[in-house]
């Protein structure tokens, strides 16, 4: 069956699936690693040869301190916790979005896990952090502008910062949000979207398998008719 190569996912609900428990909100985003890390191992397992999740927008920023500086601790002990195992595992991390608001700490731990598994070649795990879909396309143009080189789409695309990677062909959001909330405004043209209603740290193989199967159903077009897509362009005009 055809698997999306790219998997892209807004990783949400993290927050509820705490409060419901009476506990603070970080512990959904602590148990929110653990999905992640199940998440990479189904994907891998099934050939998906890039994965690319949303853990920190830059609209983030402006959620209560206690909330924002527990994401960033919890960053650290990710960093530090998975490394290790996501690299024996074959995986290759890219951290995306605006490092300068970030504290040196992290930048030092986030370039570290990039050389520490940039051999690895059975999955690329992108993830964004600091991230916003009209951050990378302003700072695509901007480059581009600093470099004298014309705004074509072929050069923006070069210039943003996934560009190492094809667009993402299954665009997930969990946690009920029917929203692309800033996520992959330019890389998600043509994506096939998928929303659940299960929140982030529940998400795990079996709703993995249900979105696949979703996407498995879908016909894209990529502006084409579903005649021409058979093959049978010639029964389009001769109907018209
Ligand atoms: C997503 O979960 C994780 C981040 C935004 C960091 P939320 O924290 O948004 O969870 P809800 O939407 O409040 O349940
Ligand atoms: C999007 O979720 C960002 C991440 C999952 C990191 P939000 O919870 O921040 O999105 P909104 O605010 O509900 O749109
Ligand atoms: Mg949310």
């Amino acid at each position: 069956m055809n698997v999306p190569h790219h998997i892209a996912i807004v990783m949400d609900g993290n927050g509820r699936w705490a409060t419901r428990r009476f506990l603070p909100r970080v512990a959904g985003h602590k148990q929110g690693v653990e999905a992640l890390r199940r998440c990479v191992t189904a994907c891998a397992d099934r050939g998906v040869g890039v994965l690319t999740v949303f853990a920190f927008s830059s609209e983030n920023w402006n959620r209560p301190v206690e909330e924002v500086s527990g994401l960033m601790d919890l960053m650290v002990v990710a960093l530090g916790r998975e490394v290790p195992k996501l690299s024996k595992d074959g995986v290759r991390l890219h951290f995306v979005g605006e490092r300068g608001g970030l504290s040196e700490k992290i930048v030092a731990g986030l370039v570290q896990a990039e050389a520490a598994t940039a051999h690895n070649t059975r999955l690329v795990l992108n993830v964004c952090f600091n991230y916003g879909g009209r951050w990378d396309i302003a700072r695509a143009a901007a480059q581009l502008v600093a470099r004298g080189e014309p705004l074509t789409e072929i050069n923006l695309d070069r210039a943003m910062a996934l560009a190492h990677v094809p667009d993402p062909d299954l665009f997930i959001r969990t946690g009920g949000e029917q929203r692309l909330s800033n996520f992959l405004l330019w890389q998600g043209a043509y994506s096939e979207l998928f929303f659940t209603d299960r929140l982030w740290p529940e998400f795990d193989e079996a709703a993995l398998d249900e979105a696949i199967a979703a996407y498995q159903q879908r016909e894209r077009r990529f502006g084409q008719t579903s005649s021409q897509l058979a093959g049978g362009a010639g029964r389009d005009r001769q109907a018209a």
